[in-house]
């Protein structure tokens, strides 16, 4: 299905970024996929041509400015226009209460949660004004919610809200806005129950671990769609806003879009 569109996917190398890139390459889309782990990348975009799409794999780490600045010129040159930009990439770590936690290792969590996409952001925005374009800034319940050892990555994710609604404020040619994915079934999902116990309050633990136990994490592909359907569609009377992935606005035009027939194209895919 031939489509002129380009989209930039952070975090593209498993879980929702690769879900996503999946669904827009089904559709003719072209991706670039942006991660640190350089096979998975190779594997998504071998898999991506072998079906007769379009894919370009950069190893970046996208709390290095440069970096993203650098990826930018490589898409646009491969490429030659850039649509949309899913900010995709993120990290839970750490888990530890304030009275305890790294401060090194909450400021890598801001850096990746927060830096990341705005310095992607900047990257892309003069295509994007062009192009009148979107950011999908991929965020969380914990953006509103105060959870216990969280707190760089609830204070990213609140940030990376209060930044989508400024961008949104500023640019008027581009459509901003900020999604809640659900509990997904990942492999961020696999941190906490790996690193919660003792950390995190036990009750939120336990939570966690009895929403995989009743197979009842909600599969990447879902949200994916709709961080999809947005990166293509997002209608300007969203921008600035955070919204649910499952919002009705959002949702049914994505399963329409799309269908409901996902074929992951990844081995680590959930
Ligand atoms: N799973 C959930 O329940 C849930 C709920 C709410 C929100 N979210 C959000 O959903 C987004 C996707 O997470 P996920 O659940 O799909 O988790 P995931 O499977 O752990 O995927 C995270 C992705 O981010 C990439 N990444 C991490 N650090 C990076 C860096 N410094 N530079 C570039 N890429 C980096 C990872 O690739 P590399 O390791 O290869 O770099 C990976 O592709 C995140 O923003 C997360 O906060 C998830």
């Amino acid at each position: 299905m031939p489509n002129d569109q380009v989209v930039v996917i952070t975090g593209a190398s498993r879980g929702m970024g690769a879900a996503a890139a999946t669904w827009l390459a089904g559709v003719g889309v072209k991706v670039a996929l942006l991660a640190r782990s350089e096979h998975a990348l190779t594997q998504l975009t071998a898999s991506i041509e072998a079906a007769g799409g379009a894919a370009l794999p950069l190893v970046v780490d996208v709390a290095d400015g440069s970096a993203c600045l650098e990826a930018a010129a490589k898409v646009r040159h491969h490429f030659n226009r850039i649509d949309a930009l899913i900010n995709n990439a993120g990290v839970l770590e750490p888990l530890a209460p304030v009275s305890a936690v790294d401060t090194g290792a909450w400021r890598r969590n801001i850096e990746v949660n927060l830096i990341g996409p705005v310095a992607m952001t900047r990257a892309v925005l003069p295509d994007l004004k062009k192009q009148q374009g979107r950011v999908i800034n991929v965020s969380s319940g914990a953006a509103v919610r105060p959870i216990k050892a969280w707190s760089a990555y609830c204070a990213a994710k609140a940030a990376l809200n209060h930044f989508t609604r400024v961008l949104a404020a500023e640019e008027p040619r581009v459509t901003a806005v900020a999604v809640r994915p659900g509990v997904v079934d990942t492999q961020m999902q696999a941190v906490i129950r790996r690193q919660g116990p003792g950390m995190m309050a036990a009750d939120m633990v336990a939570y966690f671990t009895q929403l995989k136990a009743d197979d009842k994490l909600i599969p990447a592909h879902l949200p994916a769609r709709s961080l999809a359907w947005l990166a293509l569609h997002a209608p300007a009377a969203l921008s600035g806003e955070f919204v649910e992935h499952t919002d009705p606005q959002i949702f049914q035009p994505a399963l329409d879009y799309f269908g409901d027939n996902f074929k992951p194209l990844l081995s680590t895919d959930f």
